[in-house]
């Protein structure tokens, strides 16, 4: 398999803080990658940066082969690298079919892209979408709620959405910010059949971050350990969750990650 996100010599400072230090991993084409690690360790600080709501302060990112370092948010999606939104306080009171009938419009740029979440220009195309939205739904197992307004569905159902408008349009390969935070068991449960579905039927490439090591354990391989900034491990759960470096990772010394490599930075 070919890497379809490549990180390579990724550093990110913030002042004088190394919140990513010289960090390269890659992303296998078709895998459901996850990424762990102690609290403050730099995943969502790596990811911030892989779907260009960060820049790096050095280093390059590729994707499919492409250098899109340094490239904004709407022109990774225009490629098809996505990452998920909670859905935005102002589209609560929307129904599900109808947040699923924002898809951006590429034409319009950042902007459109600031949510991808405009409303989608009423148009010709609009029954298409809306087609389009009926099929999400269906395929998620959501139908049932899809007049219901956003506002009111759980929080494992918002979840289902927001992985719903991946689906609205061309993704290849899409990140997950501690997806579980907060919903529960059976919902949990069908975002995962879920995943694995758009995996397997969709060739959807997901990169997960995730502090549930069931989550990790069920769909992730490989598993990739981040540490202090940057990648210590990448293997199989099973041999990771053994592995007495990472145990120290996580349980030893400093519990804030890149802690350390602050203080040596000042
Ligand atoms: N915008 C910022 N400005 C300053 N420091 C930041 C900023 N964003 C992150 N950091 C710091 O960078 C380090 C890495 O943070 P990051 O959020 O990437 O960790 P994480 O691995 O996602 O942690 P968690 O598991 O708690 O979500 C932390 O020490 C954090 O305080
Ligand atoms: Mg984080």
């Amino acid at each position: 398999m070919a890497a379809l996100i490549e990180v390579r010599n990724v550093t990110r400072l913030f002042g004088g803080f190394v919140a990513v230090d010289d960090c390269s991993l890659s992303v296998e084409a078709g895998s459901i990658t996850g990424l762990i690690g102690p609290n403050g360790a730099g995943k969502s600080t790596l990811f911030n940066m892989v779907a260009g709501n960060l820049k790096p302060s050095s280093g390059t990112i590729l994707f499919n082969g492409e250098d899109v370092t340094g490239l904004a948010p709407h022109q990774l999606f225009a490629r098809g690298l996505l990452r998920t939104f909670q859905i935005a306080h102002e589209f609560s009171n929307m129904t599900v079919l109808e947040n699923l009938m924002m898809v951006p419009d590429t034409q319009a740029g950042e902007n459109l892209f600031s949510a991808w979440l405009q409303p989608a220009r009423v148009t010709r195309e609009e029954a298409q979408v809306r087609a389009r939205a009926e099929e999400v739904v269906s395929f998620l197992n959501i139908a049932h709620v899809k007049h219901e307004l956003a506002g009111n569905l759980s929080g494992g159902q918002k979840k289902l959405l927001e992985l719903g408008r991946t689906m609205m349009v061309h993704a290849r390969a899409v990140l997950l910010d501690e997806i579980a935070a907060g919903v529960n068991r059976t919902l949990l449960n069908d975002l995962a059949g879920n995943i694995e579905r758009l995996n397997r039927e969709m060739g959807y490439t997901f990169f997960v971050i995730e502090h549930d090591m069931d989550l990790i354990a069920r769909l992730c391989d490989p598993v990739i350990v981040m540490a202090h900034g940057t990648k210590m491990r990448e293997g199989h759960i099973e041999d990771i969750k053994n592995d007495p470096e990472v145990i120290e990772a996580y349980f030893g010394g400093s519990p804030t990650g890149g802690a350390t490599t602050a203080q040596e930075a000042r």
